[in-house]
C-alpha cells in the first residue's frame, strides 16, 4: 500500500491548518456564507438535509487497519456511531457538526487520510477493482496507475475549477469492467498490445445522473508512459470547451455528445501532440518508484484447498454457502479473497458501526496483512486470507453480522441515502431497500435466483447507480408524493447497458410485490443456468412490461 512521503504529509498538514483558520473566521462571522461554501467543499463538506456530510477519500478503495480504526473513532466521537461506504469507494459521515470538521480532518491526517477533492468541481478519487493485485485475471495491478493519477490530480492547479466534478476509473481485467469505467468521465482500461507492451484503452464521456451515457473509446492504445499527458489533454479540452452556463450540461459527456466522439478525439489528440513529451510524461524510474509501494505482502508457500478447509466445508453447509458466494480465488496458492457484506437486514446498505469498524480492523490484522478494501457495491474486502483460516474468519465475521452470504445476489443491493439524509431526494430509498430485504430473506430462494443487481436512487442524480442495475429503482415525486419508477436491463459490468423504464411508477408499499412479480416472471421464463440479465436480454423488455402492467391496449 502507498505510504505517504514527507511531501504528502506536509501538504496535508498545511491544508488541515488552513481549513481550521477558515472555519474559525467563518464562525466568527468574518467569512460570509457564500465565500465559505467553496472552502468547505474543497474539504469534503456538504451541507445536507439535517446535518453536514463529510466525505473522506479512500484512494482506489484501499485502507489499512489504523485508518479503519481512525474512521471508527470519528464515527464514535463526532458522529452517530456509524459511517457509510459509498459506491465510489469513499466513506461518508452523515452527522458531524460543522465546527468539528477541522478537528476530524486533523485526526484523519494523522493516519494519512483526508477529504481533499471529495467534492466540488475537481478531479475526484480514482476508483478501481477492489480485487486489484490479488486476482490472476488482471493484466497488471492497476493500483500503481491509480496512485500516479492520485498524485498528479491532487491539488492540480489547472484543474481546480472545472465545469463540474470529474471522475476517473481504472480497470485492468481483460474482457471485464470491474470498476464501472464505462460510466465514468474517463475510463482507463489497462491492456497489452500485440507486442506485449502495457498501455491503455481510453474511454470518455460516460456518466449517470440526469443524462446517463455509456462512455466511448477515443484511443485504442496509449503507451504506458503517456498516461498523464493524455489525461491532461482530455481534461484540458473539457476545461476549455465544457459548458459552464448550466450545471446539468457541464459534464464531459455532454461535450462529447455535442461534438461527436471523432471531433472530441481530434481535439484531444491535437492537444496531446503539443504536450506529450512535456513534464508529466512518465519515466521508467517514476513508474518503478510508485510500483514499489504495491509489492505483494509476505505470502507463505502454501497449497490450495488445505485439509482444514475441505473438512469444514463438508461439515458446515452455512460455511460452504458463504465460501461459494463471498469468497473468491486468489492469485497466490493457499490464499483467498473474502468480501465482508455490509448488507444486514434492517441496516442501510453500506452502513457500518464504529464497533464493527474496530472489529474489521482487528480481522484485517489477524487474517489479512492489516489491509481492507471498500467496493463499488458498498462492501468491504479482506484480500489476502489464508484458506486454512477461512473457517475461523467466517465465525468471527458472522458474529459481527458481516458474513451474509449474498454477494452479488438480490439483497446485496446498492442504495443511496435518499430522503433520509439527502436534501436533493425526491423519495426515500433506504425504506425501499429494507422492505425488499425483509421480503426476500430466504437464502435458498436468493441463491436460486442467482446473480442480480438491484440499485436504488432517491433522485435522478443516480448516486445509487439505478441506471446500471439489472433492476433499477428511482425515487420520483408525483404531486408531492413519493413514488418509484422501475427500469430493467441495466448493467455495469462488461457490456455496460442503461436500464429501460418499465412503465408508470409505484407507491412505496407496492414495491416488494412488484419486485416479486418481476422475479417470478424471470423464474418462469429463464432457461437453464441463465441469469436475470441474460433472460431479459434474450426475451426483451415488452414481455416483462406486460407481466407487470397487463397486455398493452
Ligand atoms: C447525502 C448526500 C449526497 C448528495 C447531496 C449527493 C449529491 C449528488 C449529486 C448532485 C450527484 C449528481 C451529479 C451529476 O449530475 O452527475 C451525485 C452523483 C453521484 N453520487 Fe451522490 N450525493 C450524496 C450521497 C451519495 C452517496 C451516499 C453515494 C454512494 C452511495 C453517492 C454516490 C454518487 C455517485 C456514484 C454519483 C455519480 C453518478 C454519475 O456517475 O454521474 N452519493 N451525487
Ligand atoms: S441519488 Fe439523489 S437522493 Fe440519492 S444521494 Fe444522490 S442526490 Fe441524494
Amino acid at each position: 500500500m502507498y505510504v505517504y512521503d514527507e511531501y504528502d504529509q506536509q501538504l496535508l498538514n498545511e491544508r488541515v491548518a488552513q481549513f481550521k483558520g477558515q472555519m474559525e473566521r467563518y464562525l466568527a462571522g468574518k467569512i460570509a456564507e457564500d465565500e465559505f461554501l467553496p472552502l468547505r467543499l474543497q474539504n469534503g463538506i456538504y451541507v445536507q438535509r439535517y446535518a453536514p456530510m463529510l466525505r473522506v477519500a479512500v484512494p482506489y478503495g484501499q485502507m489499512n487497519s489504523a485508518q479503519m480504526r481512525a474512521l471508527a473513532r470519528v464515527a464514535r466521537e463526532y458522529d452517530k456511531g456509524y459511517a457509510h461506504f459509498s459506491t465510489r469507494q469513499n466513506v461518508q459521515f452523515n452527522w458531524p457538526k460543522l465546527e468539528q470538521c477541522p478537528q476530524i480532518l486533523a485526526d484523519l491526517a494523522e493516519v494519512q487520510m483526508h477529504a481533499v477533492q471529495t467534492s466540488g468541481n475537481c478531479i475526484r478519487n480514482t476508483t478501481t477493482d477492489e480485487y486489484a493485485g490479488v486476482i490472476a485475471e488482471e493484466t497488471v495491478d492497476p493500483r500503481p496507475y491509480c496512485e500516479i493519477i492520485r498524485q498528479w490530480s491532487t491539488f492540480h492547479p489547472e484543474f481546480a475549477f472545472l465545469p463540474r466534478k470529474f471522475k476517473i476509473a481504472v480497470n485492468a481485467v481483460p474482457g471485464a469492467d470491474r470498476a464501472a469505467i464505462q460510466v465514468h468521465d474517463i475510463g482507463v482500461n489497462i491492456i497489452r498490445n500485440a507486442e506485449g507492451q502495457i498501455g491503455y484503452r481510453i474511454l470518455v464521456g460516460g456518466g449517470l445522473g440526469r443524462t446517463p451515457i455509456v462512455g466511448e473509446e477515443i484511443r485504442s492504445f496509449l503507451p504506458e508512459e503517456d498516461l498523464l499527458t493524455y489525461l491532461d489533454a482530455v481534461i484540458r479540452v473539457y476545461n476549455q470547451f465544457g459548458r459552464r452556463d448550466n450545471k446539468y450540461k457541464a459534464r464531459i459527456k455532454i461535450l462529447v455528445k455535442a461534438l461527436g466522439v471523432e471531433r472530441m478525439a481530434e481535439l484531444v489528440e491535437a492537444e496531446w501532440e503539443r504536450i506529450k513529451n512535456g513534464d508529466s510524461k512518465l519515466t521508467a524510474a517514476e513508474l518503478e518508484r510508485v510500483k514499489k509501494h504495491f509489492t505483494d505482502p509476505a505470502y507463505k508457500a502454501l497449497s490450495d484447498e488445505p485439509a482444514e478447509l475441505t473438512s469444514a466445508r463438508a461439515e458446515n453447509a452455512a460455511f460452504a454457502r458463504w465460501l461459494q458466494r463471498n469468497v473468491r480465488a486468489h492469485k497466490q496458492a493457499g490464499y483467498a479473497i473474502v468480501t465482508l457484506t455490509l448488507k444486514q437486514k434492517g441496516t442501510p446498505p453500506g452502513d457500518v458501526t464504529a464497533e464493527q469498524m474496530d472489529q474489521i480492523a482487528m480481522l484485517a490484522d489477524k487474517y489479512s496483512f492489516g489491509e481492507i478494501r471498500s467496493t463499488h457495491q458498498q462492501n468491504l474486502v479482506l484480500a489476502d486470507v489464508e484458506q486454512s483460516e477461512l473457517f475461523a474468519l467466517w465465525q468471527e465475521a458472522k458474529a459481527l453480522g458481516l458474513a451474509t452470504p449474498t454477494l452479488g445476489l438480490l439483497t446485496d443491493m446498492i442504495c443511496c441515502p435518499g430522503g433520509d439524509f439527502c436534501a436533493l431526494a425526491n423519495a426515500k430509498s433506504i425504506p425501499v431497500a429494507e422492505a425488499i430485504q425483509l421480503r426476500f430473506d430466504d437464502l435458498d430462494y436468493l441463491h436460486d435466483l442467482g446473480e442480480i443487481d438491484l440499485n436504488i436512487s432517491g433522485c435522478m442524480n443516480a448516486c445509487g447507480h439505478h441506471h446500471v442495475g439489472n433492476i433499477g429503482v428511482l425515487g420520483v415525486d408525483k404531486k408531492g408524493e413519493e413514488f418509484y419508477q422501475i427500469s430493467l436491463g441495466g448493467n455495469a459490468g462488461e457490456n455496460t447497458s442503461l436500464g429501460k423504464i418499465l412503465g408508470p411508477s409505484f407507491a412505496r408499499d407496492q414495491m416488494p410485490d412488484i419486485i416479486a412479480k418481476i422475479l417470478d416472471f424471470y423464474v418462469a421464463k429463464r432457461s437453464e443456468g441463465e441469469t436475470f440479465l441474460e433472460t431479459y436480454r434474450r426475451i426483451g423488455h415488452d414481455p416483462f412490461k406486460e407481466a407487470i402492467y397487463g397486455p398493452a391496449h
